[in-house]
C-alpha cells in the first residue's frame, strides 16, 4: 500500500512537471508581423493570422502594415526600425537578394537551417528557392509563396467587342494598339513607378530571352550593351499606349481599368489574379483572362515572399511558432488561394487552387524560371532604390541611351557589376 502512494505520489510530480513544462512552452504574449498586405491585399494574411491564432489562442497578434504595392513605404519603414535597433517579430521580405543583399549581409537575421531539419523541409521546398534563400553560412527565411510576375490580363469579352487578340508579341501588341486607341480604349494600363519597373522586366525578358537577362543580374551582359539600350527603346515605344495618368494610380487602379474596359490589357504579378477574384468577384475564365506577357511564353519569371527571424526580436519564441505556421502545408494552402500565389511546397493540395493558380502550378514545374527585379529576387535594395530613380528619369525624357548609362552607374555602386 505504501509503495503504491509513493508511485502515485511520483506519477503526480512528474505529471505536474510535465505540464508546467508544457505551459511554460506554449506561446503566449505577443506577435507583431510587419508587411505591406493592407486593405483589399489583406484577404489571404488574415486568414494566416486566423489559423494561427487557432493553433495559439494565447498569443495577440499585431498584424502592422504599411501600404502600398511592392513594399515601396513598408520596406522604408522597416529600414528606419531595422536600423533603429527596433525590429519587428517576423517580416515580409522577398526571397534572393532583398533579402541576402540587404538584411543577412547586415547580419541582421538568424539562421534557420535547425528549423528547415526539425520541419522536413528539406524535402518539401523545391532546392531553386532553397538558394535563393541561403548562403554558405545558413537558410535566412521562410517562403510562402511563390508568384509569376510575367501574366498579361484582359477581359475576354471586350476583346471580341474591340476585335482583337490577345498579343504573343510586342509586335503583335504594337500592331493592334493604334486600333484600341481610335476606339478610345487604353492599350496598356499602368500605374505608379514601380508597376513601369515591373513592366520593363517583362519587356527586358521578351527582348533579351532567359539567357542574356540572367545575364545582366550575373553582371555578364553591361547594361550599356546594344541588347540593353534596345531594351529601353522598345519599353519607349510600348509607354506610348499607357495611361497619362499612370504616375498617380495603384497597382489595383491599373487593373481596375481593365475589369471597367478602359484599357485592354495591364502586366501584373499574379496578386492581381487575387484581387480580382476575391475582392473584385471577377473570376478566371469566366470573368478575366490571362496570358504570359508578351514574348516570355515558357518562361516563369518567379519572386517569392517570405517571413525571417531578425535577431533580437521582442518575441522569439512566437515567431519560430509563425514560421512554423507559414511554412506548414495547411498554412500555405489556407494563404495562396486566396493570395493569388500558389505554394511551393511539392506536396500542396491543387484542388484548393482556382484555375489560373493550377495553371502557374503546372508552367512553375515545366517552364523555365527567371528572377524578377520589381520584386527583389536578382537585385539588393541599393540597386532597386537607384534603379527607381533611372525609371523615373526615363518616364520623363524617354532617352534610352541615357537609362542606359545610368542603369550602368547604378548598377556598379550596387555591387552587381564587379
Ligand atoms: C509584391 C509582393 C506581392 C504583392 C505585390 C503587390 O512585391 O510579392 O505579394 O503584395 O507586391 O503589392
Amino acid at each position: 500500500m505504501k509503495r503504491f502512494c509513493l508511485l502515485t505520489a511520483a506519477f503526480c510530480v512528474v505529471l505536474v512537471a510535465t505540464l508546467a513544462v508544457a505551459a511554460a512552452a506554449a506561446p503566449q504574449g505577443k506577435l507583431e508581423i510587419f508587411s505591406w498586405w493592407a486593405g483589399d491585399e489583406g484577404p489571404a494574411l488574415e486568414a494566416l493570422i486566423a489559423l494561427y491564432e487557432a493553433k495559439y489562442p494565447e498569443v495577440t497578434v499585431i498584424n502592422a502594415t504599411v501600404t502600398g504595392g511592392a513594399g515601396v513605404h513598408a520596406k522604408a519603414v522597416l529600414k528606419t526600425r531595422m536600423l533603429g535597433g527596433d525590429p519587428p517579430d517576423s517580416f515580409q521580405v522577398h526571397a534572393g537578394q532583398e533579402l541576402i543583399g540587404t538584411w543577412v549581409v547586415a547580419q541582421r537575421m538568424e539562421d534557420l537551417t535547425w528549423l528547415f531539419q526539425e520541419e522536413g523541409w528539406f524535402e518539401v521546398f523545391p532546392e531553386d528557392l532553397l538558394a535563393l534563400i541561403s548562403t554558405d553560412e545558413g537558410i535566412w527565411s521562410v517562403p510562402v509563396n511563390i508568384h509569376r510576375s510575367n501574366v498579361m490580363y484582359y477581359i475576354p469579352e471586350n476583346l471580341k467587342k474591340w476585335g482583337v487578340e490577345p498579343p504573343k508579341t510586342w509586335d503583335e501588341f504594337l500592331a493592334i494598339a493604334p486600333s484600341l486607341q481610335e476606339q478610345g480604349v487604353i492599350p496598356l494600363s499602368l500605374g505608379e513607378n514601380w508597376t513601369a519597373i515591373h513592366l520593363w522586366e517583362s519587356v527586358a525578358l521578351s527582348y533579351l530571352g532567359p539567357d542574356k537577362y540572367d545575364d545582366l543580374w550575373e553582371g555578364k551582359l553591361s547594361w550599356t550593351s546594344p541588347e540593353v539600350v534596345g531594351v529601353w527603346e522598345l519599353f519607349g515605344r510600348i509607354l506610348e499606349y499607357t495611361n497619362p495618368d499612370a504616375p498617380s494610380l495603384s497597382w489595383q487602379q491599373a487593373t481596375d481599368m481593365v475589369v471597367a474596359g478602359q484599357a485592354a490589357f495591364n502586366i501584373m504579378g499574379d496578386w492581381a489574379s487575387g484581387y480580382m477574384s476575391v475582392t473584385l468577384g471577377v473570376k478566371p475564365e469566366e470573368g478575366y483572362g490571362w496570358a504570359p506577357s508578351p514574348g516570355t511564353e515558357g518562361v516563369f519569371m518567379a519572386l517569392s515572399d517570405s517571413f525571417g527571424l531578425p535577431v533580437g526580436c521582442p518575441n522569439r519564441e512566437n515567431t519560430i511558432a509563425w514560421l512554423k505556421t507559414i511554412g506548414s502545408k495547411e498554412g500555405q494552402d489556407t494563404f495562396n488561394p486566396l493570395k493569388g500565389s500558389i505554394s511551393p511546397r511539392i506536396d500542396s493540395d491543387l484542388s484548393k487552387y482556382d484555375v489560373y493558380l493550377q495553371s502557374a502550378a503546372r508552367d512553375y514545374q515545366s517552364n523555365r524560371i527567371v528572377g524578377s527585379l520589381a520584386h527583389g529576387t536578382v537585385a539588393n535594395e541599393r540597386f532597386m532604390n537607384d534603379f527607381a530613380t533611372v525609371m523615373d528619369i526615363f518616364l520623363a525624357n524617354k532617352d534610352p541611351q541615357a537609362a542606359a548609362y545610368a542603369a550602368q552607374a547604378v548598377a556598379i555602386q550596387s555591387g552587381l557589376v564587379k
